[in-house]
């Protein structure tokens, strides 16, 4: 079976969808790449989706797929605050923190926020910052980190997610006490890494012997009663709301460490070009909506050619912490298997996302692109202008990128390879030789273009990915807003750590492989 036309079979309708018949036919007829250039424009962005299957028969399909899945409704209810995680009845209503003219409360946390950065940056004070928080309240922030802070600020900044004690460690060593910030940034702030790692952070102020460690300590929560009863001071709790999910707080005081590392700028700056894309999401027709047409091109993607990942490709060596954070959006969102309403979906949802900012990646998995039996659709990002005075480097990078693509997409035949041995004079060897060489091709791909890498295209090209997971959500049924499978371990740990540390006996329950491994342990 050849990879450019895998023909996987569609599986089960999906349930009460009469119109997914349709959208799987058309894309199955629809199998050609690159035929024509097909770019579209979102909020400074061009999204060029040539290399995905694209005809008018399979927008037509594409659009009654949407209507039947009451698309405009939805759109609407996730853009004005509806009930739109319904296992957890809440809203998901992220984009109320970039509005252009937010709600008063929005607004007074953002100023709060503000004003403790130029407090900060007039006295001089915090020359070191401990950012704490995992999944999402970490990746945003060395998101932003990485891309607009590489340079280096005054500011020493060091994360600490993980319950490991050497991340523990590398976070604190080296660094002064009595000139550091400890942000703790927790949605629940319930979250067992962060708030051992917390309150180990607090010991260790109090250890050098700060004067107050307490104000040493910033937190950022849904929370504040809980952080204050921890004992951070209230005038040092920044608030968000239960409405904002985990992955999606970025847009709120959790960008506080950004602010203070880079400058508050860069946070608002980010906070516009989402905004700019809620906008474009909201208004634009269904044909030239870039997060939706990057949505169905992912449904055909994993649904009707069974491709089972999803590969991002940042030719930008600033956007190295994209492909985490677009893991935890994209998967943790799309890893479902129910629909909202406890049906099984039927068939594929969420396919894996990996990815390595280009050319690392063509030097470590960029062969299985190519030649592998799967392969995998590839979102190719790359900035038009660089911001550094390379300009010979900028040109390799940016042939690179185009080059990778075209050679996924266009492949190379048996007969071009062997023309190719032969013209190299490999003689005998040539037809065996060739077979090696040749490139099924027909790789789908996108290709996103930021003009450059500013806080406002950072900022367009996450909202970007959210609007897509959402319309790719909706289409196959499943609430994009909660994550319940990542509650099973946590209640699994808790009841292993107390056998580890010898308060309750080794449970019959556990297989024996688990069995085995709590007793050497705990040996
Ligand atoms: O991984 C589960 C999760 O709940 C994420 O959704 C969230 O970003 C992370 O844990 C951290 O949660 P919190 O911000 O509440 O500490």
């Amino acid at each position: 079976m050849s990879v450019n036309s895998p023909n996987l079979p569609c599986a089960a309708p999906l349930p009460g969808l009469p119109e997914w018949a349709g959208f799987c036919e058309a894309a199955r007829r629809s199998d050609h790449y690159a035929l024509d250039l097909h770019c579209l424009k979102a909020a400074g962005l061009q999204v060029d989706l040539s290399g995905q299957r694209h005809s008018p028969e399979l927008q037509t399909a594409g659009a009654a797929l949407l209507a039947a899945r009451h698309f405009d409704t939805a759109r609407q209810q996730l853009l004005n605050g509806g009930i739109v995680n319904s296992t957890e009845q809440r809203a998901a209503w992220h984009s109320a923190l970039r509005a252009p003219a937010p709600t008063a409360e929005v607004a007074k946390e953002r100023e709060r926020m503000n004003e403790f950065v130029r407090v900060a940056d007039s006295e001089r004070r915090w020359r070191n910052i401990i950012h704490i928080g995992i999944g999402g309240s970490d990746w945003g922030v060395r998101l932003s980190l990485a891309a607009f802070g590489y340079r280096h600020s005054w500011r020493n900044v060091r994360f600490l997610a993980n319950i490991d004690g050497h991340a523990l460690e590398h976070a604190l060593s080296g660094m002064d006490p009595h000139d550091t910030l400890i942000v703790i940034a927790s949605k629940s702030f319930t979250t067992t890494e962060t708030l051992k790692n917390g309150q180990r952070a607090l010991e260790w102020l109090q250890a050098a012997g700060v004067a107050n460690p307490y104000e040493q300590i910033v937190a950022v929560t849904a929370r504040p009663d809980t952080a204050s009863n921890w004992g951070v001071p209230q005038k040092q709790i920044f608030q968000f709301w239960d409405w904002v999910g985990g992955r999606f707080s970025l847009w709120s005081a959790v960008s506080l460490t950004t602010a203070l590392a880079v400058s508050s700028d860069v946070v608002a700056g980010m906070l516009s070009g989402a905004a700019a894309m809620d906008q474009h999401f909201q208004e634009t027709p269904i044909a030239t909506n870039v997060p939706v047409q990057m949505a169905l091109a992912g449904v055909v993607n994993r649904s009707v050619l069974g491709y089972g990942s999803l590969n991002i490709s940042p030719y930008d060596f600033r956007l190295g912490n994209l492909v985490p954070y677009i893991q935890q959006l994209d998967m943790e969102s799309l890893g479902k298997s129910v629909t909202t309403s406890g049906e099984p979906v039927g068939l594929a949802t969420g396919a894996a996302v990996w990815g390595l900012a280009g050319t690392d990646a063509q030097h470590t998995f960029y062969q299985w692109l190519h030649q592998g039996s799967d392969g995998a659709p590839v979102d190719f990002i790359v900035c038009q202008q660089a911001d550094h005075n390379q300009a010979e480097h900028h040109n390799l990078l940016l042939a690179n990128c185009l080059a990778q693509r075209e050679a996924l997409m266009r492949g190379k035949t048996y007969e071009q390879a062997l023309a190719e041995c032969e013209k190299q004079g490999l003689g005998e060897q040539a037809s065996t030789l060739a077979h090696h060489r040749v490139h099924s091709g027909g790789r789908p791909n996108t290709l996103i273009v930021l003009p450059r890498l500013n806080p406002f295209s950072l900022g367009a090209l996450l909202a970007l990915y959210e609007h897509k997971i959402f319309v790719q959500a909706l289409i196959w049924g499943i609430n994009p807003f909660d994550q319940w499978g990542v509650e099973y371990g946590k209640v699994l740990a808790n009841g292993i750590l107390q056998e580890l540390s010898g308060e309750k006996e080794t449970s019959a329950e556990h297989d024996a492989s688990t069995r085995h491994w709590i007793d050497v342990f705990k040996a």
